[in-house]
């Protein structure tokens, strides 16, 4: 992208804004740095702010989550400089669009308060957008539109005490209108989606159905579906709804976009009429509308809610034993006999749904909070994107009932390849399932356990992933999966011992001991000098003697001498934690530089130094096996090589990433360059110079994004709040 927030400055503040720029390089005076970032923040931020013509809390991300809760739930709206909510189409996390329209009519006259439709034949204007704000879990406009005011909110609720409820693929949109005259006002309100929402082709047939009952609902999807299929990220397979409460007032209507809203903006109300000449997405574009009359509005009406989702059943095809392959099916099922259930339920829970929301959102608001404002901004921004990017599943027994004892999670690895359970995009997401639900984690590996258990996968180190395409996961039997093999059985072992650390379960450890000693013998062979191979940084490029890989293998040892000692095998955990040890000491011998100032990034190189982000771990599982001498070192190098948006992530490139950031974050020894990490990704975020939901790969000299996108890895960015409870379950 270019620069897109510079055109809109006062001519002084883009000098001072280019100026900034070209002075933050890298700095070998961390006292210029700190200045320059505080001066930078000072100028640049606000700067990017007063471009908006509303208020942006805390302040405009690269693109507003707006339905996302699983990855073919997903709609957002994108911002770059500032983009108001009837200001562009949302899009799904590819960018593709989201037909997503919205209409309030006030006395008459009609305003379109989302997305960007153009309606020839009658006539509208733009609501105006006072307000934009996000939390944790929802996404809030203000519009005005006449005499009243619209408060238009995207709840995507993240139920992690609930799993079942979290399983559920339905968003909530509510609206209110206000009076901002202190007259009273004739209100009706509308919306409508396209059937874009179920194919990434849109020159397929699509059909579509309305039901009345206790909700009205309309029903889409492609005439001719691949299960387990995707088109462009989006799945093939399955409907998309968009459903409310049949109250008084509520009015239907199907049939060309032109035409349907048309209808509304001339009437103010729909024709309870539907087109059945099932077509193409793009041929016409059939919308699905619901409108209701809110009557006259003095103070503040009704709450009108919206569920809009998509269901696919089954969801995911898993590898089980003897290569045969199971049909799974999301958990919600197993307390509800049809959507139609569904969508009554979720639609009657709403103020409920909203109560825990709030509750949720202030919960990580407050504890965040401990650390900095900046730092409750950075992760508010992140749970829903993380969150979006999963589906808990359950699978049938013999005799066709649903098994609630067999729950697995799967993750999609949006955006880089859409591999299944990638166990190194499961590592830097674990910190908010770690803070939000410790079970979340098991069930996210358990499905790589029970794999790599049947003996189906061929090589001696952990299984990079559980598939090559989401949604499914049917393994790799060749064994041909990316190789990261120090990564992956380091990462299990970290993870399954953190698991076992939060929630006192030693399941894991029972059932599973061989596969991870099997990967801890990897690890004693491998890790210390570890051979010429690719990190989960892989588009970093492959490099032997790795010091942030060997210093992971290292501790994934000592974790498996916790393991041991919590099944009793106290010989081995003590041979372990001797190995461990002895590595550690031979490790920093090989990678601290001669001048002894930072580590290095591969061993015997004193010019090259990276974000040593594994060390985080060690604190983690509280293994005190690294020194503090390190961090200490780490920490006062880091605040030399700081560049305006941030650490580098080595010396090979000048981009960074947002998850390793935080976790480094987390374990420096000072609270203030904690505090400059937190800021500098938060004025990344905040900088106006992306578009596409929140990318963790950006350039820490002029702060856009590298590549990435909506994944789910900023989970990772609880790496703060996951090391805060550690200690305090300590
Ligand atoms: C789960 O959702 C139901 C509505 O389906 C609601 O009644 C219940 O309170 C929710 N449970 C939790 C723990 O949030
Ligand atoms: C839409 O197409 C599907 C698949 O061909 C079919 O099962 C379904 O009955 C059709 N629905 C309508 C409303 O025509
Ligand atoms: C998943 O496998 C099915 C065959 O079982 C195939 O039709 C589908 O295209 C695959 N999905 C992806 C996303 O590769
Ligand atoms: C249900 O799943 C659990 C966990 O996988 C399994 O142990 C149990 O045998 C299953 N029950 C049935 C009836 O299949
Ligand atoms: C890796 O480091 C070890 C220890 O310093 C050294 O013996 C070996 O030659 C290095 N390997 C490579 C490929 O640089
Ligand atoms: C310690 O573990 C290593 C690696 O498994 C093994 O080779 C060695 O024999 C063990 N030592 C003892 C004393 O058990
Ligand atoms: C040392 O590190 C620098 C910076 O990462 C790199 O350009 C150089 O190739 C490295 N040299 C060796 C021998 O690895």
């Amino acid at each position: 992208m270019s620069q897109p927030a510079l055109s809109n400055l006062p001519s002084t503040q883009q000098d001072i804004r280019l100026t900034a720029r070209t002075s933050f390089v890298i700095h070998p005076n961390f006292a210029v740095t700190m200045r320059l970032l505080v001066l930078g923040a000072a100028l640049l931020l606000p700067a990017v702010s007063s471009a908006l013509s509303w208020t942006a809390t805390p302040f405009s991300p690269p693109s507003y989550p707006l339905a996302v809760r699983s990855p073919y739930l997903s709609a957002w709206l994108p911002q770059g400089s500032g983009t108001a909510l009837n200001g562009a189409w949302p899009q799904f996390w590819t960018g593709s669009t989201l037909g997503w329209a919205g209409f309030v009519n006030v006395d008459g006259s009609s305003y379109s308060f989302l997305g960007d439709p153009a309606v020839s034949g009658a006539t509208f204007s733009k609501a105006t957008q006072k307000s934009a704000e996000f939390t944790s879990t929802q996404s809030t406009f203000v519009l005005t539109a006449g005499g009243i005011d619209l408060t238009v909110t995207f709840l995507s609720p993240v139920e992690p005490s609930d799993l079942l409820n979290q399983s559920i693929p339905f968003s909530y949109l509510a609206l209110s209108a206000a009076s901002n005259d202190g007259s009273s006002h004739s209100v009706s309100v509308y919306s409508d989606i396209s059937a874009e929402w179920v194919t990434g082709d849109d020159s397929l047939t699509a059909n579509w159905s309305t039901t009345t009952g206790d909700t009205i609902f309309h029903q889409v999807q492609l005439e001719d579906q691949t299960e387990f299929g995707e088109i462009n990220d989006h799945t093939q397979q399955g409907s998309a709804y968009y459903a409310t409460l049949n109250t008084n007032g509520v009015t239907h209507q199907t049939g060309q976009d032109i035409v349907v809203r048309a209808q509304f903006i001339n009437k103010g109300v729909l024709a309870n009429s539907q087109d059945t000449s099932f077509r193409a997405v793009s041929d016409e574009w059939p919308v699905f509308a619901l409108a209701h009359d809110l009557g006259t509005v003095s103070g503040t009406s009704a709450t009108v809610v919206y569920a809009i989702g998509h269901v696919r059943d089954p969801a995911i095809q898993y590898i089980i034993a003897d290569n045969q392959i199971q049909q799974r099916n999301l958990y919600f099922w197993s307390r509800f006999s049809s959507v139609t259930d569904v969508l009554s339920t979720f639609l009657g829970d709403y103020e409920n749904a909203l109560a825990r929301a709030n509750a949720f959102d202030a919960q990580i608001s407050s504890d965040a909070s401990s650390i900095s404002s900046d730092y409750a901004e950075w992760v508010a921004l992140s749970v829903r994107q993380a969150f979006g990017a999963i589906e808990f599943t359950i699978s049938k027994d013999s005799s066709g009932n649903f098994n609630t004892s067999d729950i697995l999670t799967f993750m999609k690895e949006i955006s880089s390849d859409g591999n299944v359970n990638t166990v190194d995009v499961i590592y830097p997401s674990w910190p908010i399932f770690l803070y939000t639900n410790p079970a979340i984690g098991k069930y996210l590996l358990l499905p790589l356990f029970e794999y790599q258990a049947t003996g189906q996968y061929p090589n001696g180190w952990s299984v990079h992933d559980m598939g090559a395409h989401y949604p499914n996961a049917t393994g790799h039997n060749d064994g041909n999966d990316e190789p990261m093999p120090l990564e992956e059985s380091g990462n299990m072992l970290i993870m399954t011992l953190s698991y076992v650390q939060a929630a006192s379960d030693t399941s894991l450890i029972t059932s599973y001991y061989k596969l991870l000693d099997q990967w801890t013998q990897y690890l004693i062979q491998e890790a210390l000098i570890p051979a010429n191979q690719i990190s989960t940084d892989d588009f970093a490029g492959s490099l032997a003697n790795q010091t942030n890989l060997a210093i992971k293998g290292i501790i994934g040892i000592r974790a498996m001498a916790e393991l041991a000692n919590l099944v009793g095998n106290s010989d081995e955990s003590s041979n372990y934690t001797s190995i461990a040890s002895s590595y550690v000491t031979q490790w920093q011998g090989f990678a601290t530089s001669s001048d002894g100032k930072h580590l290095t990034l591969n061993y015997n190189n004193d010019s090259s130094w990276g974000l040593t982000y594994n060390m985080w771990a060690d604190k983690l599982l509280k293994l005190n096996l690294i020194p503090e001498s390190v961090y200490e070192m780490q920490t006062a190098w880091y605040t030399t090589v700081e560049a305006q948006y941030g650490v580098p992530l080595d010396t090979r490139h000048t981009y960074t990433k947002t998850d390793w950031q935080t976790y480094t974050a987390g374990i420096v020894t000072d609270t203030t360059v904690r505090d400059t990490f937190i800021s500098a990704l938060n004025a990344y975020a905040a900088d106006g110079e992306n578009n596409a939901p929140l990318s963790d790969l950006y350039y820490t000299t002029n702060g856009e994004v590298y590549q990435f996108r909506a994944r789910p890895v900023v989970g990772g960015h609880f790496a703060l709040l996951a090391l805060q409870a550690a200690e305090s379950s300590a």
